[in-house]
């Protein structure tokens, strides 16, 4: 299977070695192996390379945990200390992707243990450029989110100056790896809000459609498929940017509290014409399988609509916005109940695309205006972010930011 690599692969295969990295030399491995319970159908998760044309954590499958955090500079930080940040930021995350940890973690079994394709991306917000006297290399396009009409914003979750967004198939070495990261950081920025998430656990079920969001719904079928030029369109930042930029993209973070208890008392009907699409295998009403092509046209007996005037899909497509296209690669959160014994849950929804200005903005001025789904969710937190072009050998992340 992709994605994985067999313990005795890794052991006996130099191919293996070079392919899991330095995964294949850990102690966990090797104790595996000693005791005999190595097995040829037991696997290790693969590492996600660190380095490349594009920073990790975008272009990969979501991985099972995420931290999201966003961190402030404080005024009066050089950008001098910021670049020293970052150089330590890539020895750190370079150390842990690969499976290596860093050599001073005093817990670093938990990355040895395997980095569960551990991935580190990272991203600045509007003010990190004024603050830093920067001003000149900041992106058009990278402004602070405007409050939409169904917002019911909390400053807790609002904005930020630095973004790392740590994922994980393992909790522990997600949770563990954004502690390495946010500890480093002491000093140079503060933290202002830590969000966690969570999609689907790779090979806990025998479910191969789409990642389910906590409404229930298959979440993500239409989004452009990475390896295809429309995903490199769409996501990859070129034309226009600051050096820094290219080969990086802007992200949306909104928290979106669901509320699941008034979606609960929908049908089974309701809630599909919600969206537009089949609950079960995520089919446009229109069709019988996920990939099929929604019908806008498509009519009842009654010369209603299939897909109702204001389900989600309908305004969500790039044909009602201008063509405006994103990739969503969202995670669900879980806070248990608010004060009112209402369910405190939603969605980390993070939009990624090559100019917010073409992508989440016109996207989500046309879903305010009428989507049936505003009725069930509200964002509560928000926030925009340009992500630095991938590290290349040798440098380190955003290197192109400090050194002009
Ligand atoms: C909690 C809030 C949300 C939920 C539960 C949700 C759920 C869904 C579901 C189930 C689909 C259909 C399957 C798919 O193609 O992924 C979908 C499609 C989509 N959603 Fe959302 N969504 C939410 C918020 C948003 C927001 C805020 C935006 C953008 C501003 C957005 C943009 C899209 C887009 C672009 C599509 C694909 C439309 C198409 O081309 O068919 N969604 N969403």
């Amino acid at each position: 299977m992709a994605g994985e690599i067999s313990r005795r692969g890794l052991l006996t295969g130099m191919g293996g070695l070079v392919v899991g990295g330095a995964v294949g030399a850990t102690a966990a491995t090797a104790l595996a192996a000693d005791s005999g319970r190595a097995t040829d159908a037991s696997t290790v998760p693969a590492s996600v390379p660190f380095r490349g044309a594009h920073q990790a954590g975008i272009a990969t499958p979501a991985q099972a945990r995420v931290e999201l955090v966003a961190l402030d500079v404080p005024q009066g930080t050089t950008p001098a200390a910021v670049a020293a940040l970052m150089q330590q930021w890539t020895t750190a995350a370079e150390a842990m992707t690969s499976g290596d940890g860093e050599p001073a973690d005093p817990s670093r079994e938990i990355i040895a243990s395997g980095p569960a394709r551990l991935t580190v991306t990272v991203g600045f917000g509007p003010a990190f450029f004024d603050t830093l006297g920067l001003v000149d290399q900041r992106p058009e396009g990278l402004a602070d989110i405007p409050a939409f009409t169904h917002d019911q914003l909390d400053p807790r979750w609002v904005g930020g100056d630095v973004l790392l967004q740590v994922g994980a198939d393992d909790a522990l070495v997600a949770a563990h790896a954004a502690r390495r990261l946010v500890t480093a950081a002491a000093g140079t920025l503060t933290t202002r809000w830590w969000q966690r998430g969570f999609s689907r656990t790779p090979r806990s079920t025998d479910d191969t459609t789409t990642p389910r969001n906590l409404m229930g719904q298959v979440d993500g079928t239409a989004n452009p498929q990475p390896g295809t030029d429309l995903f490199d369109d769409t996501v990859w930042a070129g034309e226009g940017v600051p050096p820094w930029l290219v080969g990086g993209s802007f992200v949306a973070v909104r928290r979106i509290r669901m509320f699941l208890d008034a979606w609960d008392e929908l049908t089974l009907d309701q809630q599909e014409r919600v969206i537009g699409r089949d609950k079960a295998v995520g089919a446009p009403l229109t069709g019988t399988a996920e990939t099929d092509t929604p019908d806008m046209g498509a009519q009842n007996d009654n010369g209603s609509l299939v897909i109702p005037a204001d389900a989600h899909i309908r305004l969500a497509r790039p044909e009602a916005a201008q063509g405006a296209r994103m990739f969503r690669r969202g995670f669900s959160y879980d806070d248990g109940t608010a004060p009112d014994g209402t369910a405190d849950a939603g969605l980390l929804f993070l939009a990624w695309q090559a100019d917010p200005r073409k992508g989440f903005l016109p996207v989500q001025a046309r879903v305010t205006m009428g989507d049936r789904l505003n009725a069930f969710t509200a964002a509560v937190g928000s926030a925009l972010f340009a992500c630095p072009g991938g590290v290349g050998e040798g440098e380190y992340l955003a290197q192109r930011l400090f050194t002009g």
